[in-house]
């Protein structure tokens, strides 16, 4: 069930240029819930008016714990990425569509992230690991070195190769010369999913990807998010809400 719930920061951690991994708390007295990787959370900024969407990295249900890791891109997460211990906000949360994580399992998966777009990959491989029957890769890109976050964790749950400064897509056409993937989940910059949809395409691979857009209410209702379906007439549909994960063949990206 999606609640606005009272979040207070557990830890806050510098894990790269600009990123925070940061653990909040959901307050005692709300609804359990049950986030699914490519779910995010619309948080409130202690500097910003509007809310600004996170995607959920990460769900502990004992301890009611909820993990974003953040990139301070401009006035809303910085603030977000410079709370301390202690302090409170607002997030709303679980919304959206999540990854097919149910026709993932027992198969396998690559995960293709490029730069904060790593975020939501992360808890779809912690998911898909605590099953144990599925084979995961991971494969990464980012600017450069001082960039790089989650090689070591995304690592343990079966090989993750980076680019910097290059096409993380490179690494993915070099690996589909040797096997193919029964599923791709990807997050990250507009032209590395353009670049990937085509890979997908040309090698026949099922591929799904979590879209950023600028977004107002979250929820549905403002219609800010749209982005247009592959079809004869111009269609759309809401990232906060139809998605932010699509299937790649079906969406135009830019
Ligand atoms: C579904 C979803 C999940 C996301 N998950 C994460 C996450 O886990 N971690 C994270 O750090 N960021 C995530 N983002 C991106 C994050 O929401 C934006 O970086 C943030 O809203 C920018 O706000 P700001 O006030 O810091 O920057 P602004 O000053 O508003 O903008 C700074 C720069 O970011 C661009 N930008 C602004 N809003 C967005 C947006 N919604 N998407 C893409 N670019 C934007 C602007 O064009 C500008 O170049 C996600 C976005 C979406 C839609
Ligand atoms: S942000 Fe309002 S409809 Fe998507």
């Amino acid at each position: 069930m999606t609640e606005d719930f009272v979040v207070r920061v557990v830890s806050n951690e510098r894990i790269a240029r600009d990123v925070h991994d940061i653990v909040m708390e959901l307050s005692s007295a709300a609804e359990d819930i049950s986030p699914m990787p490519g779910q995010f959370a619309h948080i409130a900024s202690p500097d910003a008016f509007m809310r600004r969407p996170i995607s959920i990295a990460g769900y502990e249900r004992d301890n009611r714990r909820v993990r974003f890791i953040v990139r301070a891109a401009g006035r809303g997460t910085a603030a977000i990425t410079s709370m301390s211990r202690g302090e409170s906000t607002k997030a709303l949360m679980p919304l959206g569509t999540p990854f097919p994580m149910e026709s993932a399992i027992g198969t396998n998966v690559w995960l293709v992230g490029g730069g904060i777009g790593t975020a939501p990959l992360i808890y779809a491989a912690w998911s898909l690991f605590k099953t144990g029957r599925s084979k995961i890769k991971s494969f990464l890109g980012f600017r450069d070195e001082r960039d790089i976050f989650g090689k070591r964790e995304l690592g343990t749950f079966g090989g993750a190769s980076v680019n910097t400064g290059g096409f993380v897509t490179d690494l993915v056409k070099s690996a589909l010369t040797a096997e193919k993937p029964d599923v791709i989940f990807s997050c990250g910059p507009g032209p590395m999913l353009v670049s990937l949809q085509e890979i997908c395409r040309r090698e026949n691979v099922k591929a799904y990807a979590s879209l950023e857009a600028r977004m107002g209410c979250g929820v549905g209702a403002c219609l800010v998010c749209n982005c247009e379906i592959k079809g004869k007439r111009a269609e759309y549909r809401r990232v906060c809400r139809d998605g932010p994960v699509f299937d790649i063949a079906e969406v135009i990206l830019s």
